[in-house]
């Protein structure tokens, strides 16, 4: 399994996922800035990914801090956090990871400045670690809902490349595949940026899972011949009545699954919930450069001039969610009860 990110002596060594699958190529930060280039231009993306790499990248951006009085030392990362918090709006997974080291510095606060950044960088090395574990979980929690012989539909790219490792759609069907399920997958091509056929087929072919790509226009074509058994789909944010924000596109194919009486599964950590937001309506949608839409690699595929709207993600209503896969346990309608049940517990 190809890795995500890593710490390399005192730089953040991280796939470059603009390159794949014809390079794999480790593009170096040296910098906390070079972090939130990295996630912005999505060198690094999928929302356990990005939280992986915020916490990093503030653990780095830590160890530039000269001061050793602890008032200033924090003032300082606090502006480091606000930053990174800005580097990408929807995945819940960033604002958690930065919240998370910004903890480790609020605890520390009778602890040398040294020592709260050895605990920064420990602490960045424990969510990735944790988040590959986290992962395993999901797969293991989602087997139950694959059916042996089962064609799954995914859509964008929420496998290891994604996350720490293992990933989370992917994971359920990684792990699938790993129970010695006879599977087989169609993945859309995701437009624009084509996180499918990149990243999702790139992953596949290296497990050695049947993989088949079709155009994102084509889902409901094949839904409708009953070629697809299920679909499952990662998640950027969800809110407490269980509305999921994930890649535009999502939201189509869970309401094409729905007509079509397919189910539509939802696989995500725990760090991807936003129990505090009432409902999808809330979540910030990202809107990315039109011209990731009206060019690729470059080259213009419209007339000259021409306008385009891109917004990086759509939220799917939970009505259409059939279950959400997580690392606890498997979630189930409704989610306002089932989600604050969780966090409850989780609290605790
Ligand atoms: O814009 P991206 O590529 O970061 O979008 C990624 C997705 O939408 C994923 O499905 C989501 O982050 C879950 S990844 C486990």
């Amino acid at each position: 399994m190809i890795p995500t990110i890593k710490w390399d002596n005192n730089c953040i060594a991280i796939i470059d996922q603009r390159k794949l699958p014809r390079k794999k190529e480790w593009l170096v930060c040296r910098t906390f800035q070079d972090v939130i280039s990295a996630i912005r231009e999505m060198a690094i993306r999928g929302a356990p990914a990005i939280g992986v790499a915020a916490s990093m990248g503030l653990a780095l951006g830590s160890q530039t801090i000269t001061t050793e009085n602890y008032e200033a030392f924090t003032r300082e990362f606090l502006e480091m956090a606000r930053q990174m918090k800005l580097a990408r709006p929807t995945a819940a997974n960033l604002r958690w990871a930065v919240e998370r080291m910004i903890g480790i510095v609020e605890m520390m606060n009778h602890n040398a400045v040294e020592e709260i950044k050895g605990a920064l960088k420990k602490e960045s090395q424990i969510i990735l670690e944790t988040d590959i574990q986290i992962n395993q979980k999901i797969g293991q929690n989602g087997l139950q809902l694959i059916p042996d012989n089962a064609t799954i539909l995914t859509h964008c790219n929420a496998g290891a490349l994604a996350t720490g490792g293992y990933g989370t759609a992917l994971g359920v069907i990684r792990a699938a595949h790993e129970a010695g399920k006879d599977i087989r997958v169609i993945v859309d091509e995701t437009r624009p940026l084509l996180q499918g056929v990149r990243l999702t087929a790139f992953e596949l072919i290296e497990e050695n899972i049947p993989v088949t790509v079709i155009v994102d226009s084509a889902a409901g074509y094949f839904m409708r011949k009953k070629m697809i058994d299920l679909v499952i789909i990662g998640a950027d944010r969800i809110a407490s009545n269980g509305d999921t924000a994930n890649k535009i596109g999502s939201y189509q194919l869970a309401v094409l699954a729905k007509e079509n009486t397919i189910p539509f599964y939802i696989a995500a950590p725990l760090s991807t919930f936003d129990p505090d937001l009432k409902n999808g309506d809330l979540i910030p949608i990202e809107e990315r450069d039109p011209g990731e839409v009206t060019s690729f690699n470059g080259h213009l595929l419209g007339p000259k001039g021409v306008d385009a709207l891109n917004p990086a993600f759509d939220i799917t209503p939970a009505k259409y969610i059939s279950a959400i896969i997580t690392e606890r346990e498997i979630l189930k309608p409704p989610y306002k009860g089932s989600i604050s049940d969780l966090f409850g517990s989780v609290l605790k």
